[in-house]
């Protein structure tokens, strides 16, 4: 069975820049991500520099990471990060009450995460502790990280040798401050963000990007919060904070029961995908407030947390949220890119919670060196050509009717379309199960010099890469793609995700 669909792309209608950023990264101290996943220590059998494990950054490295969002989620609000520098002998450990109360040692800290952005090419993004910090803790943090002169700060960086400043200019005040960063009132949050943006200083030439920690889901309350405070600071609002947060996870089932990551069938699928299509509905309602406050769009909304939520793996530690990534994650992904690119103009970061061995992550390691690249990562790296690419108008007409399921519709095509130089890219998921998309490209204002497709899909929505059977969903090229007087012509088989690049 299959469906047509005509796709017009108006080539020569410049929207907003994608930002690279919106393909950004998340590792928390949680379960086996850091630990076992970024960092082995230097005594591993494993190939690590400083203890970063080499095939990790390797496979990343792949991907063109823009950023990397670290100590956490939760954590962030109960670490302090001078616990985490100096000799590995002399760090204190700490009971890492959110993820399993496991011990952590604090042997992955501020210079090994430094390290391994280094190692990645991805900016640092910081996050901060409110919760249970100091204005005065993280105003040390900025200072010790990125001053140039001499400064205490400064010393203490040189005697655990370092003597440069690093730049990093994105900060997260503070994390789901409503829940486990504080559980604090929106307005008791503003007060006290207010204080630790206002001591998070500029230092020589890192200007800071202040992140406020935001809303989850469809909590516009927080989010006017936010900019109510931030709009009646006198002068320039983005003096103080230059962007707000909001999270969004996609669990179709209810916290205590999301569903396995593997084995579901076809309602627990289109559940899923109507929940993932919501993120257009969350990002539409906080960027409407957000509008109504700052209509020049100067403050940026960053989604830092988002993706797949799972029953964590059968025998695995329910604290360490270790799961497997099915083809459907792979389409979740497609489907969220494909919202990004529309909101890029207030859009101007996200996260994927996250890089290593947990949620929706694009690595699956085990301490032999087993490493394995999931659906969702082939995404990611399918869809590199739009990173600062200039995103261009989609509109899909002759489309078939939306899949309707308890009085929600899916739409069964999604796609979005950039241009940069003299190349655009085209992204196109089909989340039908069972019928394969016909689909005209109608591309207007350009002409077509080349093009060359890739597709992602198997014959199972169900599945997975894996330590036994690696290559179960990997991108082969898409073949049969046939020009047609108004552009071009192509099948998309069922469940699968497909980019095409254009030589214009
Ligand atoms: O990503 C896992 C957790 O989800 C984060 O620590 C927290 O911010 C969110 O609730």
């Amino acid at each position: 069975m299959s469906t047509e669909s005509r796709i017009v792309i108006d080539l020569d209608v410049p929207g907003p820049t994608i930002s690279r950023h919106l393909y950004g990264h998340f590792a928390e101290h949680l379960g086996r991500c850091v630990y076992d996943g970024f960092y082995v220590g230097e005594s591993s059998s494993l190939p690590n520099e400083g203890g970063i494990r080499l095939d990790v950054v390797e496979a990343l490295r792949a991907l063109n990471i823009p950023n990397l969002r670290w100590p956490g989620g939760c954590f962030a609000d109960e670490y302090h990060w001078m616990n985490g520098i100096g000799p590995l002998a002399d760090r204190p450990g700490m009971v890492n009450t959110n993820w399993g109360n496991v011990v952590e040692n604090n042997h992955f800290g501020t210079h090994e995460f430094m390290a391994l952005c280094e190692l990645l090419g991805a900016e640092p993004y910081v996050n901060g502790n409110v919760g249970s910090g100091t204005v005065q803790e993280m105003s040390d943090w900025v200072e010790y990280l990125t001053r140039d002169g001499d400064s205490p700060m400064v010393r203490l960086r040189q005697a655990n040798g370092r003597d440069a400043a690093w730049k990093v200019p994105y900060w997260g005040i503070g994390n789901e401050a409503w829940g486990c960063g504080g559980n604090l009132s929106a307005e008791a949050y503003v007060e006290l963000a207010r204080r630790y943006a206002t001591f998070c200083k500029d230092h020589d030439g890192n200007k800071l990007y202040r992140i406020a920690a935001g809303a989850s889901d469809h909590d516009l309350a927080w989010t006017e919060a936010l900019m109510k405070a931030i709009s009646s600071l006198g002068g320039e609002p983005r003096n103080l904070f230059q962007a707000v947060s909001v999270h969004y996870y996609t669990v179709p089932g209810t916290w205590e029961h999301k569903g396995s990551a593997t084995d579901f069938d076809l309602d627990d699928y289109y559940r899923t995908m109507i929940k993932a299509q919501d993120i257009d509905r969350v990002l539409t309602g906080h960027s409407t407030v957000m509008d109504a406050y700052d209509p020049q769009r100067r403050i940026g909304l960053v989604l830092d947390e988002w993706g797949t939520w799972w029953d964590v793996e059968p025998g695995t530690n329910p604290g360490f949220l270790y799961q497997q990534n099915a083809l459907r994650d792979a389409l979740v992904a497609g489907l969220h890119f494909d919202v990004f690119h529309r909101h890029a103009e207030r859009l101007v970061m996200a996260n994927i919670a996250q890089t290593v061995n947990v949620l929706q992550a694009m690595l699956l390691t085990d301490d032999t060196g087993g490493l394995v690249l999931t659906p969702t990562y082939h995404v990611f790296e399918m869809n590199k050509g739009h990173h600062d690419a200039t995103s261009v108008p989609v509109h899909l007409v002759d489309r078939q009717a939306p899949y309707e399921l308890d009085g929600k519709r899916l739409e069964l095509l999604s796609a979005s379309a950039s241009v940069k130089g003299d190349h655009a890219l085209v992204s196109i998921t089909n989340l039908d199960p069972a019928a394969s998309a016909e689909v005209v490209l109608d591309l207007r204002g350009a002409t077509i010099r080349d093009h060359r497709g890739r597709l992602l899909t198997a014959p199972e929505l169900q599945a997975h890469n894996s330590m036994a059977d690696p290559q179960a969903v990997v991108p082969v090229a898409l073949t049969g793609i046939a020009e047609d007087d108004r552009g071009l012509r192509l099948t998309l088989p069922p469940h699968s995700f497909a980019t095409i690049e254009l030589d214009l």
